[in-house]
């Protein structure tokens, strides 16, 4: 079993939301698959496949003017939001301090956090790579944590074609796994994101430590999605 969850980002209407769950209602799978959708496409309903935010407030109520907080994502039957997007980090000035914060209030409230960590090409050429992960790690998934899932995102490789390769996504797994079990967070599932799409998808899930896949681009279509989530049992 593994998990397929899809990063919609700023993309889609409700329509093809709907379009997307009715392709995805009759594929026969073992595999959890999840749909991170806009604020404004949570709601929806599905039988076989699970809904996320893209973003939390901090906050659970109260005067923050354009922020949704986790128990009104929970309020839609979501079960999943994505913390500390790479995106977030870049555009919002996220910090790990922040996404921890933000994963800790997705967790009291019964949401899943994909928390996501990475490095971008600056750090890479750097030599910072693991150094990133394993603070990334540390510092954005809160130590109490028992139910959430961490992604692997190399932020120099998202929307841009490029993967690392395979013994790079092994090394990096490896220490996150390691990590998370240093923190007694064992069995915590980790994903890789970063232009995952049919035709690599297998291949990727069948590294060490890799326990799904997050997807971009090509979570957007049901032609590009469907091949990703049959391409492992
Ligand atoms: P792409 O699959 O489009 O590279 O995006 C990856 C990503 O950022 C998923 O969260």
């Amino acid at each position: 079993m593994k998990i397929i969850a899809g990063n919609w980002k700023m993309n889609g209407t409700r329509a093809a939301l709907e379009n997307m769950l009715h392709a995805l209602r009759d594929i026969v799978t073992n595999n959890r698959v999840i749909l991170c959708v806009p604020f404004t496409m949570l709601g929806a309903r599905s039988e076989n496949v699970a809904l996320g935010a893209q973003d939390v407030s901090t906050h659970d109520h109260g005067a923050f003017t354009g922020e949704v907080s986790a128990p009104m994502i929970a309020d839609t039957g979501a079960k999943y939001v994505i913390v500390g997007h790479s995106e977030r980090r870049m555009y919002h000035g996220e910090t790990n301090d922040i996404v921890r914060q933000k994963a800790a209030a997705a967790i009291a409230s019964g949401l899943t956090p994909i928390i996501c960590v990475g490095e971008t090409m600056d750090e890479k050429q750097a030599g910072k790579t693991m150094a990133i992960i394993e603070s990334g790690v540390r510092e954005s998934v809160p130590t109490d944590a028992r139910n959430v899932i961490v992604a692997y995102e190399p932020r120099w490789a998202i929307g841009a074609g490029l993967t690392p390769t395979a013994t790079e996504i092994a090394a990096a797994h490896t220490l996150i796994a390691n990590t998370l079990a240093d923190m007694g967070l064992d069995g915590t599932p980790v994903l890789y994101g970063a232009s995952v799409k049919g035709a690599n998808a297998a291949e990727i899930m069948s590294i060490a430590h890799v326990d799904g896949v997050l997807v971009g681009g090509a979570s957007l279509k049901p032609d590009d999605f469907i091949p990703i989530i049959t391409s492992v049992k």
